[in-house]
């Protein structure tokens, strides 16, 4: 049956990938729709480059099953690679072209004639602010505005589907922003994005779905506002010391409060995640005020997407 927009741009099934012993992947599953940001977040090392690689057809999945655009990655690579664009996470550039020649090459390896192409870059350089750097060579920028061309560029062809391994990594936020409603315009005229970040406040700007994925195993899949209803039942505790936190004030902590998750958050500050979050933060206080222990603030919040990606990966 032909495959239309309504079937899963993504599709992936029982996803295995090994790298001689180690086990990166480990029986990953599942589709993203067309028109959606999928964002795939998880600690270093989850796997998530190792499955935007499989999903671009640059690496060989050890077994399963990817299809994108309904198209088989081990048999159609050259028929999705046409209709993909891929930033991946290890930065690239022509060292000795400016910004401008190096938007050209790329043009012209993807086979864009002259006038598109001009108008194409063009277009980023102006949507991207990125006029100052226009005439200066790649190896002059700094990293920040290295990443900026790298991952701009990718807008000069088109396509269905975009992969964005960690793009914002190294940009300003005023760089990050305008990259992050680029990419929600170009979505809303119809491209399909997959996307990785460390950042919960962009995953949650961006992403229509999103995939926690930990040692090579997907642990949570949903949307951003879904994750923090199901995992984020939890209160957060936070307590700011006039000390810097020690050992044997987590451990005290972790006598208090046993079955809450307790982590430092800066030097003086612990985040304790409770589900009975009053008395357990009565508790905390008493037993600090015995101990000497000076609380300079205390405050209890809703959990946020960031709480809730590391109560998950814990
Ligand atoms: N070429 C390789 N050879 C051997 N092991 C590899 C290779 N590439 C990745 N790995 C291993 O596979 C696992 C997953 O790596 P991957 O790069 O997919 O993680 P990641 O989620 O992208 O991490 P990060 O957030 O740091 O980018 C890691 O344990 C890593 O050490
Ligand atoms: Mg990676």
């Amino acid at each position: 049956m032909a495959h239309s927009r309504s079937d899963p741009c993504i599709s992936v099934f029982h996803l295995r990938k090994k790298y001689g012993n180690k086990t990166a992947l480990d029986g990953v599953s599942f589709d993203v729709k067309y028109g959606k940001v999928f964002g795939f977040m998880g600690p270093n090392g989850a796997g998530k480059s190792t499955t935007i690689k499989i999903l671009t057809t640059l690496l060989l999945p050890s077994s399963g099953n990817v299809k994108i655009f309904g198209l088989d990655v081990n048999k159609s690579s050259s028929a999705i690679r046409k209709r993909i664009g891929v930033v991946s996470q290890q930065p690239s550039s022509e060292a000795n072209l400016t910004v401008e020649r190096a938007m050209e090459l790329y043009g012209l390896m993807w086979g864009i004639e002259r006038t598109k192409r001009k108008e194409k870059i063009n277009e980023i350089i102006e949507s991207f602010d990125l006029q100052e750097i226009r005439n200066i060579k790649n190896d002059e920028l700094s990293i920040g505005q290295k990443r900026q061309v790298q991952v701009t560029r990718e807008f000069i062809h088109e396509m269905d589907l975009l992969f964005l391994d960690e793009p914002t990594v190294g940009l300003d936020p005023s760089a990050r922003r305008v990259l992050l409603d680029y990419i929600k315009t170009q979505v809303k005229s119809g491209l399909t994005v997959f996307f990785t970040t460390h950042v919960m406040e962009e995953a949650e700007y961006l992403c229509d779905e999103l995939a926690i994925i930990n040692r090579g195993k997907i642990i949570a899949f949903d949307t951003p506002l879904g994750l923090k209803k199901k995992y984020g039942k939890e209160n957060i505790i936070q307590i700011q010391l006039k000390e810097k936190i020690s050992e044997s004030i987590l451990e005290l902590a972790a006598n208090i409060s046993p079955n809450s998750q307790i982590i430092k958050d800066g030097e003086n500050g612990l985040k304790i995640s409770s589900i009975d979050s009053q008395n357990t933060l009565t508790k905390l206080i008493e037993n600090f005020t015995i101990k000497g222990i000076k609380i300079i603030n205390v405050s209890i919040s809703s959990p946020s997407l960031e709480d809730v990606f590391l109560t998950m990966v814990k």
